[in-house]
């Protein structure tokens, strides 16, 4: 064979390959390899993560586990299964854990698609469960929310109504930060779980406080589903852990929707999640600086002109002055946001960063403007 022709087949095609690879790089929530190096200096506020994370006692927590890493994690999910049930105030089981929520949800899309439950979700969201229906041929059910990004609950369970099986809200709403009102959520889903399961997303709830959560409807309510996820305030998003509460007749059925009965956690994540859930003062201080700097950055863009939405999060969003692409701008200064086209409109979402890194986006913007 000669081998120069197959040396130049060879590089074809993994030039074709590295360039269709290229088109699967989403734009929001995620990222590459290089953008969590620490050497690149690349200012993150593109993946909602909290700066300040993991805490030292999970840090000390991750670092005795490395050992255990050559055995099966069975005994210290179940452990971090009990500790968990016991801090959210549920039932063992009525718990599930995952590697990230994003596994939960996935269990979910899967859910959905095998019970030909159709998905009504409104948009802007986090919408990678309503996608993953779309891609495995279910039925999801978009409802477009106007300027103001305000869930409209009449029209989604009007919406629901017609089309009955599942309702995805997030709240509060990512990548909008905007809350809905647990007084108002509560309503809604008394109405909505006579046809439709609703699963309620709280990815961002620590931030806006337990009170705002639904978590206590399950223990009456087989139709609401709880997602949260160890990734945002707990800042582990890197270990992989989040998990699902409903109740326990609802577990029943996902359960075999499960690969591992220890949930696919690793020794590390768990023993991570376990000392976090351990130190509420890191919380705690976490939930204060991102208010404190949230705010001060909130009010910088304010004076240059520019009004985020109220945001109830770590991050905040806004409507990019001039429809420039921020995000192009700031890439090349070496800062990641995450920016969404909405009907031809670009808007931007921040994450609220350190001190530091709100000043030196501040700055960014001032020299862009
Ligand atoms: C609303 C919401 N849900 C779920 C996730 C996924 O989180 P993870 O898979 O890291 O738990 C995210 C991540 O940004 C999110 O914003």
């Amino acid at each position: 064979m000669d081998s120069t022709i197959s040396r130049r087949k060879w590089m074809g095609q993994m030039t074709a390959l590295i360039a269709s690879s290229t088109l699967i790089v989403p734009n929001l929530a995620y990222g590459t390899e290089t953008e969590a190096n620490p050497t690149t200096n690349l200012i993150k506020l593109s993946g909602n993560e909290n700066p300040y994370g993991p805490s030292q006692k999970a840090l000390e927590a991750i670092k005795k586990s490395l050992s255990l890493g050559n055995r099966y994690p069975f005994g210290e999910a179940s452990a971090l299964h009990d500790q968990l049930a016991k801090q959210m105030s549920v039932n063992s089981k009525q718990l599930l854990l995952g590697s990230g929520s994003s596994q939960l949800l996935q269990l979910l899309a899967h859910w959905a698609v095998i019970q030909k439950y159709p998905v009504t979700y409104p948009s802007p969201t986090f919408d990678i469960l309503p996608n993953q229906v779309k891609e495995l041929g279910g039925i999801v059910n978009e409802i477009k929310m106007e300027d103001d990004f305000r869930y409209d609950l009449d029209q989604i369970g009007k919406q629901a109504r017609k089309t009955p099986g599942i309702i995805y809200l997030v709240n509060p709403n990512n990548p909008t930060g905007i809350k809905t009102s647990a007084h108002a959520l509560r309503n809604f889903c008394k109405t909505a779980t006579a046809h439709s399961y609703v699963i309620i997303d709280e990815a961002y709830i620590e931030y806006v406080g337990e009170q705002d959560s639904l978590v206590n409807m399950i223990h009456d309510n087989e139709r609401i589903i709880i997602v949260r996820t160890f990734s945002k305030v707990y800042g582990l998003a890197g270990l992989r852990i989040g998990y699902l509460m409903a109740h326990a007749k609802t577990i029943n059925k996902l359960k075999p929707l499960r690969i591992w009965n220890n949930d696919s956690l690793s020794m590390t994540g768990i023993a991570a999640a376990r000392a976090s859930l351990d130190d509420p003062t890191f919380i705690r201080e976490s939930l204060n600086k991102n208010k404190t700097i949230r705010d001060t950055t909130v009010k910088k863009l304010v004076n240059l002109g520019i009004q985020p939405y109220a945001s109830d999060t770590n991050f905040i969003f806004f409507r990019i002055p001039e429809n420039k692409d921020l995000a192009s701008l700031l890439k090349k200064r070496k800062m990641l946001i995450g920016q969404k086209e909405i009907g031809g409109i670009n808007y931007a979402r921040v994450t609220i960063g350190t001190k530091e890194e709100m000043n030196t986006f501040i700055n960014h913007i001032t020299n862009i403007y």
